[in-house]
């Protein structure tokens, strides 16, 4: 038994009025396609999987780049029926084919291993996959045997539904398994004289029908996972639904969720019992959260792992970092790619880090920012300092020893190191290294005038007073 999985994927997605094709669209962090893809190959080796491209192919293709899948191309997409029709001739080889749709994208491997068992149990030449949607409109129904039920007489699409049709409640998923030779046979007999002027693939049921091959159809008890996706709405539901299910997994492992509804977790997300996220958090792509943390409203955490017991307070915006055990960042604190917040270190509010390690204990908490910095173990960087890392042409790094106090409202011009133990005092600009244990003061010294202000004001005073006199006088008439 040789078994291949056809994906259809060419289509443009008319209905979602976007630039991007449909099947590229994301829900719960991962393209539609991908989330079909990685179905797929749960149920059958790479090299049995052909992927139907067509409308940006090159996009398409590169969004499974890795996989190690077949592409075929339908450089005109015709319809269903004719995106099968193209994969064919790579699939001759096999006795069986699953016919997935691109754009059902909860599918699971469960169901599309169900799907093919039944298939061949029943010696079918077409088995489709159907289901019992709250609302079927939209949807192709499944016309099945009076008599004999589980077989199909045909599929009828919603443009072409009689009154009585219309009643009929059992939708084709667009999911299907198919016994190549029938198919291959009689593929060639669809038309497309409909309201699209496309082939459907459906139209195959009451063809293999009339050659008296056997259509039977397979009941998905649960319909949620084979909608589909033809509209931006329809995806924001499916999108809702796939976090909903990522946050009910983590809450039954041990994470609490406030208002889980309105948080925004990809499916790929990990964290930790007794972790806390509040309202609108995001955590998105190949992020992971440790024990016993606290994500409080507002923060979207990128592609970034967190160690335990961290707190991370409201809106901030991080991506691409690591968080080590105990350290407190926010609120309002902004760490980019490459930023690694030390054990028990703290990030204050309005801080911006890149390029960026701040040694365990370390304290940023004020208005600051630091970039392409190594900054070492228990230093304490005051309100307003900045790393200047960008002379217009090169990025340069700011190298911190331990201990090192650095005075607020301090810029670091880089290259430039402080030595272990070091000071610099408030309002300094360094341009030059500071040895360790010294104190560099780099501003400009004070001068006091005693009595200069009181002195100001009183000129002030009677120039204001003149000025007024002169005003009187010009108004009074000549003499
Ligand atoms: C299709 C079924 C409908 C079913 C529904 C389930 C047909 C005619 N209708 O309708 O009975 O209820 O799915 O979701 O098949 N594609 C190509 N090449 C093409 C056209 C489409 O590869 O020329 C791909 C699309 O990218 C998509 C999939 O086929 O991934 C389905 O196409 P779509 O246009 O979404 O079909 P529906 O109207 O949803
Ligand atoms: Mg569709």
């Amino acid at each position: 038994m040789r078994l291949a999985i056809v994906i259809l994927a060419a289509g443009k997605g008319t209905r979602l009025n976007s630039k991007r094709a449909k099947v590229l669209h994301e829900i719960g962090g991962k393209a539609l396609l991908r989330h079909v893809a990685d179905a797929a190959l749960a149920v059958a080796a790479a090299e049995d999987v052909y992927v139907v491209v067509g409308h940006q192919a090159a996009q398409v293709e590169a969004s499974l780049a890795g996989l190690g899948v077949h592409f075929v191309h339908q450089p005109e997409q015709r319809g269903t029926g004719h995106a099968v029709r193209q994969a064919l001739g790579a699939v001759a080889g096999y006795e069986d084919l699953l016919v997935l749709s691109g754009d059902v994208p909860l599918i699971q491997r469960e169901t599309i291993a169900r799907l093919r068992d039944f298939h061949l149990e029943q010696h079918a030449a077409m088995t489709i996959l159907t289901a019992v949607p709250e609302d079927p409109w939209g949807y192709g129904r499944v016309i099945r045997k009076e008599t004999h039920a589980e077989e199909v007489v045909q599929i009828v699409e919603q443009k072409a539904l009689t009154p009585e049709q219309a009643g009929i409640g059992e939708v084709n998923t667009g999911i299907y398994a198919f016994a190549r030779a029938p198919l291959a046979e009689r593929v060639s007999q669809l038309q497309n004289n409909n309201a699209h002027g496309e082939f459907y693939l459906t139209d195959m049921a009451a063809i293999l029908v009339e050659a008296c091959e056997r259509v039977v159809a397979l009941r998905c008890e649960h319909a949620d996972e084979v909608l589909g996706a033809n509209t931006i709405e329809e995806m924001m539901r499916l999108d809702a639904k796939l976090r909903l299910d990522t946050a009910r997994r983590l809450m039954a492992a041990g994470v609490t969720i406030f208002r889980p509804e309105t948080s925004v977790i990809d499916a790929g997300v990990a964290v930790g019992p007794d972790t806390v996220i509040e309202p609108f958090v995001q955590l998105l792509g190949a992020t992971s959260v440790g024990q016993d943390c606290r994500i409080r409203s507002y923060s979207v955490l990128e592609d970034t792992t967190v160690g335990d017991r961290v707190q991370i307070r409201n809106g901030c915006s991080i991506a691409g970092s690591r968080i080590l055990d105990e350290a407190v960042v926010g609120p309002y604190a902004h760490l980019r790619p490459e930023s690694e917040i030390g054990r028990g270190a703290h990030v204050g509010n309005f801080v911006e880090t890149k390029k960026t390690s701040l040694g365990a204990g370390s304290k940023a908490n004020h208005l600051t920012y630091l970039g392409d910095a190594e900054i070492g173990a228990g230093v304490n960087i005051g309100a307003g300092v900045i790393t200047c890392n960008y002379d217009g042409a090169t990025k340069s790094t700011t190298v911190v020893g331990n201990r090192v106090f650095i005075g607020s409202d301090s810029t670091l011009v880089a290259p430039v190191k402080l030595g272990d133990g070091s000071y610099v005092a408030a309002g300094s600009c360094i341009t030059e290294d500071v040895p360790a244990d010294g104190l560099a003061l780099a501003r400009a010294r004070q001068t006091t005038k005693p009595g200069w202000a009181k002195v100001r004001r009183s000129r002030l005073q009677t120039a204001a007073e003149s000025g007024a006199k002169e005003k009187k006088a010009a108004k009074q008439p000549a003499e």
